[in-house]
């Protein structure tokens, strides 16, 4: 029987969803999961933490690296929690994220119906959406900008990032140096400057970015003038800064915007090319992080859609998926809760010459109910909720009103619930298709197409 403190030499089997690499160990194969590793790794590890079914080991030797492991590319990669598994040569990464996909759903989806992940054009400078917590050095009063060490609060200042655009790096340096006030202690609860949200598009021609302060709107007036000096400033010293908001949240909580946001500069939106769409973006609506390879989940959406279909398109956003897909509508019907995003869906639709939809703004649960009641059946509804899921009562309903499901991911565990449950509900899965949208990230995408049995 292993004990925490041992060491032990294992071999990597597989990677599991989240990023460690799953070994054996003994004759009764006791399962031990190991950070860091690559599958085909011969390891020593020292076991950290223990339970009755699995134990965790922490790398003390490589004793002989698998053929795929590679030198991490950036150089804080150890030290910034923001990248996982950059010791993987890339194309064996996407086969280890569909044995993932191929382990989630074993029992439920065949595997010959689990494609190949598809890969992403760009596998550095893919990130358009950055989110920066700071701090500020309790001595010299430095303003720090990055991410958290893996599992932890403790802020590595990011300096130079590869998996996003350079501009981004360049102007989180002019904020840490000229950014005037204080930034928030998790300490104290004290201090103004919580996190900075940048979005830029995917020709990096613009950028919007978010200060999310720890007061409510009403403490705002002392800071008004000082901030939009700060934020004139910053988009004269960069042409690519389209608009400076502040977002007002002083809940102590996880969740990093409050549904209160105010523009002190510039634009309400920026805008995205792609393809022949274009978007206006909000600067807290929802859009993908990595806008290239989002396009190849639009299309695997688009080419499931029957022409002259009725779609319902839930949790639409500004309408992405639902513009690229309108020339296979005979009515598009988009769903959102955020006011924002709301405000650009409908703009995006008129500047993209949509004329065939219906916008719903609230909560989607609310009108699948409605339509269920009504007996209004979708041809096609698109499902692209957030990493929780669908909730269930919203999702019998979804059963009763659509044809066909196409439910688009970011979180392989809430899908694999969610159409555990439609396949009960006399739905058939076609396929699921895993696309790269999280570079060297353990997350996954995929886009799964259902179908209803007559
Ligand atoms: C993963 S995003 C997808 C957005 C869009 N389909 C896209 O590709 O850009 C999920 C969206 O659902 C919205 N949302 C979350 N919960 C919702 C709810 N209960 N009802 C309606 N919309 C919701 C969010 O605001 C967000 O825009």
């Amino acid at each position: 029987m292993i004990k925490v403190g041992n060491i032990i030499e294992v071999c990597v089997e597989k990677a599991v969803y989240g990023g460690d690499g799953l070994c054996y160990f003994g004759d009764d194969k006791f399962v031990v999961f190991v950070e860091n590793s690559v599958v085909m790794d011969k390891l020593r590890v020292e076991i950290v933490s223990l339970n009755k079914r699995f134990a965790r080991g922490k790398i003390i030797e490589i004793v002989k690296p698998s053929p795929y492991r590679i030198k991490p590319f950036c150089p804080l990669y150890n030290a910034c929690g923001s990248c996982q598994a950059q010791e993987y040569d890339y194309d064996f990464l996407l086969e280890q994220k569909r044995n993932v996909l191929t382990d989630i759903f074993k029992n439920l989806v065949d595997e010959s119906k689990i494609y190949s992940v598809i890969k992403s054009p760009q596998t550095k400078c893919y990130r358009h959406k950055i989110q920066y917590p700071a701090k500020q050095t309790k001595n010299s009063k430095r303003i720090l900008l990055g991410y958290f060490k893996k599992k932890s609060h403790n802020l590595t200042n990011i300096k130079f990032c590869p998996v996003q655009p350079d501009i981004i790096n360049v102007i989180a340096e002019y904020i840490r140096k000229n950014f005037p006030f204080e930034c928030y202690s998790e300490e104290t609860s004290k201090g103004l400057l919580k996190n900075v949200l940048f979005r830029i598009n995917s020709s990096l021609s613009e950028i919007s970015i978010v200060f999310v302060l720890n007061i409510q709107k009403e403490g705002f007036k002392i800071f008004k003038k000082s901030f939009e000096k700060f934020g004139l400033n910053l988009a004269d010293d960069f042409k690519e800064i389209k608009g400076v908001f502040v977002n007002f949240n002083p809940k102590n909580t996880n969740t990093i915007l409050s549904d209160s946001t105010l523009k002190v500069a510039g634009c309400d939106y920026i805008l995205e090319h792609l393809e022949d769409k274009c978007y206006k973006l909000g600067a807290t609506s929802f859009f993908q992080i990595n806008p290239l390879c989002a396009v190849k989940v639009f299309n695997i959406v688009k080419e499931n859609i029957q022409k002259n279909s009725n779609i319902l398109d839930a949790f639409g956003g500004v309408g992405a998926i639902g513009i690229w897909a309108c020339d296979k509508a005979k009515k598009i019907t988009l769903i959102e809760q955020n006011e924002n995003a709301v405000e650009m869906a409908k703009e995006n639709f008129e500047i993209n010459r949509v004329s065939n939809y219906e916008i719903l703004s609230g909560d989607a649960k609310k009108y699948f109910l409605n339509f269920q009641k009504e007996k209004r059946i979708f041809d096609c509804t698109i499902l692209d909720p957030p990493r929780s899921g669908c909730e269930k009562e919203g999702l019998e309903s979804i059963a009763k009103i659509s044809k066909k499901i196409i439910y688009v991911s970011c979180n392989p565990q809430t899908l694999k619930r969610d159409i555990e449950y439609l396949i009960k509900e006399n739905f058939k899965v076609k396929f699921i298709q895993g696309v790269d949208l999280f570079p060297y990230t353990y997350h996954i995408e995929s886009v799964c197409v259902l179908e209803r049995q007559i």
